[in-house]
C-alpha cells in the first residue's frame, strides 16, 4: 500500500502531500494519506512518503518519535523535507532514525518553502503572494516523482552531500538536541490578546501546551514547530521580545480535504 504521512506547523509540508495523494489517488486505489502518528504504526510491504520541515537543521522531533515507535517490515521510504534556509545534518539524523529498522530509503529531496520562523533574530514571515509562487513551484517539483513512486525506484541516497552550516544545534547528540528544544516553551509568552479559545492547544503535536487555572501554559517537551505562534487567530503567543509586532506565517493555499 502507498502511504503518505505529513508533519506540518502551517501547512506547507501538508500542502505537498495533499497535491501528491490527490494526483496519486487518480489511479491507485490502496493509497492513504494522514498526519503522523508520534506512537507509531505498522508498516508492512508499504511505500511510505513522508512530507516535513526541517527545524533547526535537524529531524523534527515529532518525525523521531514516530520512526521509533513506529514497527517497519520491508518497507520502501521516500522523503520530502521542506526548507527555506539551511539543510542542515538532518539527512543524517532520518539515517540514524532508520537505522536496525527494515525499510530501504529510496530516496532523499528537499523541497524548497516558505519561511515560518519567526523567532530567528532577521526572520521574517513569507509574505502571503511570494508563499504562493513558492508552493507551487514546491508542489510541481513533488509531482514529477509520481511515476518513479509508483515504479518504486531508488535513488542512490549515499551520494547526497548536505552542506550545513555549523551552531549549536548541529554540534549536539540527537538527544541532547531533543532536550535543548523541549525547553523552548520557556521563552513563550501570552499576551492580553489570548481569549482561551485553545486553537493552539489543539494545534500541538507534543501535547505541550495546556490551559491552567485559565492561562495558556507551555509544558517541557516542545519540538520548536511553531505552529502554536503562527496559527494563533490573535496573535497572542509571542517569543520574548523578538515576535512583538512580527507578521505571523499564513499558509496562502486552501486544502479541501
Ligand atoms: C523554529 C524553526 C526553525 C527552522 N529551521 C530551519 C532550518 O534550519 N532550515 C530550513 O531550511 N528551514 C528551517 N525552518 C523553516 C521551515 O522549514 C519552513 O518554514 C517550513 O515551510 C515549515 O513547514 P510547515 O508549514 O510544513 O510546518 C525553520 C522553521 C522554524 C519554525
Ligand atoms: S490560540 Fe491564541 S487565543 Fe487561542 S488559546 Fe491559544 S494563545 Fe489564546
Ligand atoms: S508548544 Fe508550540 S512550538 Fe512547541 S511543539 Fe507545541 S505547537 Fe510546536
Amino acid at each position: 500500500m502507498y502511504k503518505i504521512r505529513y508533519f506540518s506547523a502551517t501547512n506547507n509540508s501538508k500542502y505537498y502531500a495533499y497535491s501528491l495523494y490527490e494526483e496519486m489517488k487518480k489511479d491507485i486505489d490502496d493509497i492513504s494519506y494522514e498526519f503522523i502518528d508520534i506512537n507509531g504504526e505498522e508498516f508492512k510491504d508499504d511505500v511510505l512518503i513522508l512530507f516535513f520541515p526541517i527545524l533547526f537543521q535537524r529531524l523534527p522531533i515529532s518525525l523521531n518519535t514516530f520512526i521509533n515507535n513506529s514497527k517497519f517490515e520491508n518497507t520502501l521510504i521516500y522523503v520530502y523535507a521542506g526548507s527555506f534556509d539551511k539543510l542542515g545534518i538532518v539527512l543524517n539524523d532520518l539515517k540514524n532514525a532508520l537505522k536496525e529498522k527494515d525499510v530501504t530509503l529510496a530516496s532523499f529531496k528537499i523541497v524548497k518553502v516558505p519561511n515560518n520562523n519567526i523567532i530567528k533574530l532577521w526572520g521574517k514571515a513569507t509574505g502571503e503572494f511570494s508563499a504562493s509562487i513558492i508552493l507551487d513551484k514546491g508542489r510541481n517539483e513533488v509531482l514529477k516523482d509520481i511515476e518513479k513512486i509508483k515504479n518504486k525506484e531508488k535513488d542512490d541516497v549515499n551520494k547526497i552531500k548536505i552542506k550545513y552550516k555549523k551552531n549549536k544545534y548541529t554540534k549536539i547528540s540527537y538527544k541532547k538536541y531533543e532536550e535543548e528544544i523541549a525547553k523552548l516553551g520557556d521563552h513563550f509568552m501570552i499576551n492580553s490578546e489570548c481569549i482561551r479559545c485553545r486553537t493552539c492547544q489543539m494545534d500541538c503535536v507534543r501535547e505541550n501546551i495546556d490551559l491552567i487555572d485559565g492561562i495558556i501554559t507551555f509544558k517541557d517537551k516542545c519540538e520548536g514547530c511553531l505552529a502554536c505562534i503562527n496559527n494563533c487567530p490573535y496573535g497572542a503567543i509571542e517569543y520574548e521580545d523578538i515576535t512583538r509586532g512580527r507578521r505571523r506565517y499564513k499558509n496562502p493555499k486552501e486544502i479541501n480535504e
